[in-house]
């Protein structure tokens, strides 16, 4: 048989015929969807990235017997004429539901076997799946997700060049960076007992490159962290790498809301409105007991330890003793929660880290488990203080601040997704400012930086920083800023250290001595020498902003070939051994592993 595809091109996707086309002679290539025989006439659903088309084969009179063989999945470029579908035969679901592609010529290109399900059953069991990513990959679904994410990059990529941007490819292959994480390490051949360590982000390296003067940075740039993988966290991501000199936060924000206002518009229809909100740390935690809030329903907590004092419910009473806190949300409706509502609620708790909740339930009087310690009128008064009315219940912790906190959040979140408190109709976003610096590392005993450590204290908290009064350290604020979008961190950034003698006191304020300093970014610190402008940067996670785009809370869903839970890719089977050869001109041994060469 001749083949006609390096006779003929393909004229049309199968997604873009219509009645317009009535009569045009077309070429289509695909996928077969679906084949059905009637009797003489066989009807093949033909598709391909942008839709289905209807093609008809009659193999009698066109002499294409072959079309007895196809079956879904197979491969096939066919010429035809585009017709009208006869009145009543037409499908108004189908983009091409107005006609058909009459086929006189038509090729198998290749042939499939049965696939191991369907692309688009979202019933099948994700490991096969992923073990089968690129049949996955065959579905609608997935196929609009990852071009959105290319339009996303695309335009991100425009945006900046516009506003003067240069961007630039820094290396993969490079040292530890202080993103926190565990580093992905790669061992040297060439110098046995040597490592690279993949980039958590290209951070030093773009600081360098305020250094070395290009004034305005981006990237979009692949980071590696060996850390805990959750819904929103992949080994490997992308970042919109940015850095800027002679700015401070504002210009950083302003450029970054404006990128993301363009971008919401572009692609969603959607005007943010400039420019975004700002809460302060402090407030966030205070409000809704979370670093990131989804601020697009209320339920936010309230503190409640003045009023709990001096009750004689030994819980309180030990925790304010110990200088706890004692927090609590109110829950519209709660009061119809079941005693088996409260011990699940009670267990999520305790998985948070608390040790215990209260609740009371507001029906025509207050029912709890700690009545018998307080009148009616006090817990009324603990009902009205978070903004509970009669029908509704509340949820109390007594714990430290940061316990408690946590563990309202995620009471919070829970019940604001299951009673559907959460208006999912649009994107809420909002600047989280004014960081602290520095947090206790109370296991190491001692402090660390909280976001990186080239984030430059506030100008107000700048002294008593050099000056290392440790004192003050817990009240030390960052230039540093988060932006949020329905309670995902979306980008992260800070106005950096530029001057050596800060650089150094932060390092000493960490107690990385000047040695391990040196072995770490002894480069960069010397390249705070030579004279270094005042810079500032961020990264947006750009599988979670396309996420949020997508409507979706699967990060692997944006990603072509995502790692799972254990960091594993289910269809190459990497992490993979190596043979010892590999090891060996490596330099590499592998103790106690079974199967693995040694
Ligand atoms: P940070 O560590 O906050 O900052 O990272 C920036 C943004 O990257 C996204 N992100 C992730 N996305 C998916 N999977 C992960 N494992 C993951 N980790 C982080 C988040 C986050 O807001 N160098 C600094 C930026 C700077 O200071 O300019 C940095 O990397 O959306
Ligand atoms: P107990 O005295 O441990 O029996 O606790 C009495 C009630 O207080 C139970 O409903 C516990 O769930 C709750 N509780 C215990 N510890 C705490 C705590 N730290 N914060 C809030 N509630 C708690």
């Amino acid at each position: 048989m001749s083949s006609f595809i390096s006779e003929v091109k393909r004229t049309h996707r199968c997604g873009s015929l219509n009645a317009t086309h009535d009569g045009n002679e077309v070429v289509l290539m695909g996928w077969v969807q679906s084949r059905r025989d009637h009797g003489g006439l066989v009807f093949v659903d033909l598709r391909d990235r942008e839709g289905l088309t209807q093609v008809v084969i009659n193999p009698q009179s066109s002499g294409l017997e072959i079309a007895k063989d196809i079956r879904a999945e197979f491969v096939l470029a066919i010429a035809g004429k585009v017709r009208k579908r006869p009145s009543g035969m037409t499908n108004p679901k189908l983009q091409t539901g107005e006609i058909e592609v009459a086929a006189n010529r038509l090729e198998i290109l290749s042939v499939a076997e049965t696939l191991p399900f369907a692309p688009d059953d979202p019933a099948v069991n994700e490991i096969l799946r992923l073990k089968y990513r690129y049949l996955e990959l065959r579905s609608p679904e997935l196929q609009k997700k990852l071009i959105l994410r290319s339009r996303f990059v695309h335009l991100v990529r425009n945006f900046f060049e516009v506003e003067g941007f240069v961007e630039v490819e820094t290396p993969i292959l490079w040292k530890s960076t202080p993103e926190g994480a565990r580093d992905y390490l790669v061992p040297s051949r060439v110098n046995h007992g040597t490592f690279f360590a993949l980039p958590q982000s290209p951070q030093t390296l773009k600081q360098l490159l305020m250094i070395s003067g290009f004034d305005r940075y981006y990237q979009i740039a692949r980071c590696f962290r060996d850390e805990d993988l959750r819904a929103d966290r992949q080994p490997e991501f992308t970042q919109v790498d940015v850095e800027m000199s002679f700015v401070d936060a504002e210009d950083v924000i302003d450029v970054n809301q404006r990128a993301f206002a363009k971008i919401w518009k572009v692609l969603k229809g959607v005007d943010i409105k400039l420019p975004i909100p700002r809460i302060t740390y402090h407030e966030a935690m205070e409000r809704f007991g979370n670093d990131k809030p989804d601020n697009r329903f209320g339920m936010e907590l309230k503190d409640l330890s003045k009023l709990a004092e001096g009750s004689g419910f030994k819980v309180f009473d030990e925790a304010l003793s110990r200088q706890c806190v004692i927090k609590g949300i109110p829950v519209s409706g709660g009061a119809k929660f079941s005693r088996k509502d409260f011990d699940d609620l009670t267990e999520m708790a305790k998985k948070a880290g608390a040790k215990g909740l209260v609740w009371l339930k507001w029906e025509n009087e207050i029912t709890s488990p700690i009545t018998k310690f307080f009148t009616q009128d006090k817990l009324t008064s603990f009902c009205k203080a978070v903004g509970a009315s009669q029908g509704d219940c509340i949820l109390m912790v007594a714990d430290d601040y940061e316990i408690a906190c946590r563990t309202l959040s995620t009471l919070r979140l829970h019940l604001g997704t299951k009673l559907k408190l959460i208006d999912t109709s649009r994107d809420s976003f909002i600047w989280i400012v004014d960081f602290p610096l520095l947090e206790f590392d109370a296991i190491n005993k001692r402090w660390a930086a909280r976001h990186h450590p080239f984030t430059s204290p506030q100008d107000q908290d700048m002294e008593a920083f050099v000056k290392g009064d440790e004192s003050k350290f817990e009240h030390i604020k960052a230039k540093a800023y988060d932006l949020v979008c329905n309670g995902y961190e979306i980008a992260g950034g800070s106005v950096r250290i530029h001057r050596k003698e800060v650089q150094d006191a932060m390092f000493r304020v960490l107690q990385i001595s000047p040695e391990e300093a040196q072995h770490k970014f002894g480069f960069f610190l010397d390249s705070l020498k030579f004279g270094t402008p005042p810079h500032g940067g961020i990264a947006w996670g750009v599988d979670r902003v396309v996420m949020i785009l997508c409507g979706t809370d699967a990060i692997r869903e944006v990603i072509a070939f995502p790692k799972t839970q254990k960091a594993a890719c289910m269809m190459s089977g990497t992490p993979s051994t190596v043979n010892r050869d590999q090891l060996a001109e490596l330099g590499v041994r592998i103790v106690n592993v079974p199967g693995a060469a040694t």
